[in-house]
């Protein structure tokens, strides 16, 4: 029998054609999904995935969604950089943002002709809360002269108003490029303080930071860290470079959620922790079951809006459309396509 969900649409049950059509995904899921769950989600995933196709949709998926939507029904998966890229070159109608609203928005500036959802419009960042145009406008007549770096995780108000955009992936780069080009030895970078610190330590451009933070990344700590290193002997730690330098101190490998996983992919250290949003551990470990992953980890509220069925809901009722007013979106674009034109990382084709 047919379910309704919460959004009020049908669902299918989940019969021997849902299995079948489900059974790749979940055998790339075995290791990190109970048996028991799967007819919960196989249903929506087998919905989604035959919606895409009727719609001429893409999904593109953050590293941070979870296992079912990362290896369930996602087109693309990566970190911003990545998706960034993905979203300027699909020949898809629709681009479904699996992640938050800044990534949708940044998708809408790189191609303005698509239609882009979001399928939770709540679901924001606290770095991208953390700054507005009219402050990134105040810090341009504080420091004249200086280029404003910006994290991708801000809004396209924000965007349009800096010189180049950057992600985790790229910011030496970005910082050195923007540097060298406007013939300084300082720069404006906002609004993440301890990306901005990290940064700061490989490269001997100045930087000016501003005091945004990431609430996931904030809360590690170093003692944490020293903690995980004591209780299991020899392991690795990875962690981003939103945590705080003290933390980035007591790691093995800083990097981006695409270099994290590049990084086990490469070493295959036998234990390794992620300090970084809790699903990334699992979409890693269902790719790779000889590894160990100890899981202490922080969720990200917002991240966690994505859901199978607020997918779903947005591909059957093509809702949450994200739209870029076009002025602010033509200077947005400027700042993140001189972005990408600094660094080349393709996203991975997802399994899915
Ligand atoms: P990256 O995936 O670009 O490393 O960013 C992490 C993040 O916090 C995105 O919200
Ligand atoms: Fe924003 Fe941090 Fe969540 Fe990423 S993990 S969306 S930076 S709050």
């Amino acid at each position: 029998m047919d379910r309704v969900t919460a959004a009020g649409s049908q669902l299918p049950a989940y019969t021997p054609a849902v299995a079948e059509a489900t059974r790749e995904a979940y055998d790339r899921l075995a290791h990190v999904i109970p048996a028991i769950e799967w007819p919960v989600h196989a249903p929506y995933i087998a919905a989604i995935n035959a919606l895409k196709k009727q719609k001429n949709a893409v999904i593109l998926a953050h590293n941070y969604m979870t296992p079912q939507i990362y290896h369930g029904v996602a087109d693309f998966v990566g970190d911003s950089l990545q998706l960034a890229r993905e979203a300027a070159k699909t020949d898809a109608k629709v681009i479904v943002q699996a992640g938050v609203h800044f990534m949708a928005e940044t998708a809408k500036i790189l191609s303005p002709d698509k239609t882009v959802l979001i399928p939770d419009p709540l679901a924001g960042c606290s770095l991208a809360a953390s700054v507005t145009g009219a402050d990134v406008r105040l810090l341009k007549q504080k420091y004249p002269g200086l280029p404003v770096v910006t994290y991708v995780n801000t809004s396209a108000e924000v965007k349009a108003e800096s010189d180049i955009c950057c992600t985790s992936s790229n910011a030496v780069a970005v910082v050195e490029d923007i540097a060298r080009a406007w013939g300084v030895d300082q720069v404006i970078m906002i609004p993440d303080e301890y990306l901005a610190a990290n940064v700061a330590r490989q490269t001997a451009i100045r930087i000016i930071a501003w005091k945004g933070r990431c609430e996931v990344h904030e809360r590690f700590t170093a003692a944490e860290l020293r903690a995980y290193r004591a209780s299991n002997p020899g392991i690795v730690i990875l962690a981003h470079p939103e945590c705080p330098p003290e933390v980035i101190d007591e790691a093995d490998f800083a990097g981006s959620t695409a270099a994290m996983i590049g990084y086990v992919g490469t070493h295959r250290p036998a234990r390794v922790v992620m300090v970084t949003e809790c699903s990334m551990s699992d979409n890693v470990a269902a790719e790779y079951p000889d590894v160990e992953f100890v899981r202490p980890c922080n969720l990200c509220p917002h991240m966690k809006r994505i859901t199978l069925e607020a997918i779903l809901s947005a591909l059957q009722n093509m809702e949450h459309e994200v739209t870029v007013d076009s002025t602010i979106a033509s200077r947005a674009r400027a700042s993140v396509e001189r972005m990408l034109a600094v660094t080349t990382r393709p996203a991975r084709q997802a399994a899915a």
